[in-house]
């Protein structure tokens, strides 16, 4: 069984200040959250991780870096290593993001390298995949999917692969208001799983948890989270309010399968 998982990924927004407002907001929507069933994860920028951590100490909400660096330590001016995530409270790191890979030149081998560090220091990685519009078009979404998804594990063992999150996010629906399809969703998250099966075994495929991300709203959350395959959000937008993320919240909740 496959525990829901909702993450928000605030992105460049929030100040510190604003960071707490929001997480003391969601404190207070969902304090009656059954986080047995549910994993709700916060993704602050990094200069407001330990305050939303304190804020959502001992409510089961857990928080996440947006991304992270290989080395432990050294002379990389402007990143931050896992250890110091881990410090600031992160149970999670999100890898690849399409804006990563977009706008810092990020490519399947630092994702990999990524991911092992992550899983090093005990924070759970949601990594990222998806093709962009004109991939979809040219008829190559598997093959940048099967690309990003061996890219990242690659050298990967499948204990290590089981604790995993991947996340599909479809890139031309990242920011857009333009939902892929429940179909389209689904689709590419069993060719993910499938895939899992081919690279490891049954155990992996039918264990790791596959996200939808992109223009995730109260309003299409509940039919996406009806795909078998689906399991849970990784929320931009509509994560930066209250009410519309505790929204997305509770009706994934209901959809339990
Ligand atoms: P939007 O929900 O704003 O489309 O962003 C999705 C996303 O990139 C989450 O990581």
């Amino acid at each position: 069984m496959r525990k829901t998982i909702i993450a928000g990924n605030w992105k460049m927004y929030k100040t510190i200040k604003e960071a707490i407002e929001l997480s003391n907001g969601l404190k207070r929507e969902l304090f009656k959250l059954d986080t047995a069933a549910i994993d709700v994860v916060l993704c602050p920028p990094f200069t407001a991780l330990s305050e939303v951590a304190e804020v959502v100490d001992e409510t089961g909400i857990f928080v996440g870096g947006q991304d992270l660096y290989w080395l432990e330590e050294g002379a990389f001016t402007g990143e931050v290593s896992g250890k110091m995530l881990k410090e600031s409270g992160c149970s999670f790191v999100i890898i690849g993001h399409s804006e990563r890979r977009q706008f810092f030149g990020e490519a399947n081998e630092g994702v990999n390298n990524k991911l092992k560090a992550a899983l090093s220091c005990g924070l759970t990685p949601i990594v990222c995949v998806g093709e962009r519009l004109d991939e979809r078009e040219a008829g190559k979404t598997f093959d940048v999917l099967k690309s990003h998804v061996t890219g990242a594990l690659s050298g990967l063992l499948a204990e290590d692969a089981l604790k995993i999150v991947i996340a599909y996010e479809p890139v031309w629906a990242i920011g857009t208001g333009k939902t892929a399809t429940p179909k389209q969703a689904q689709e590419a998250h069993k060719y993910i799983r499938d895939l899992l099966h081919k690279l490891y075994n049954q155990e992996v495929a039918s264990e790791v948890r596959i996200q939808y991300g992109g223009s995730v709203k109260p309003d299409n959350i509940a039919e996406l989270m009806r795909q078998p395959d689906v399991d849970g959000a990784l929320v931009g937008g509509a994560s930066l309010k209250v009410e519309s993320f505790s929204e997305i919240v509770k009706k994934a909740a209901e959809v339990l399968k």
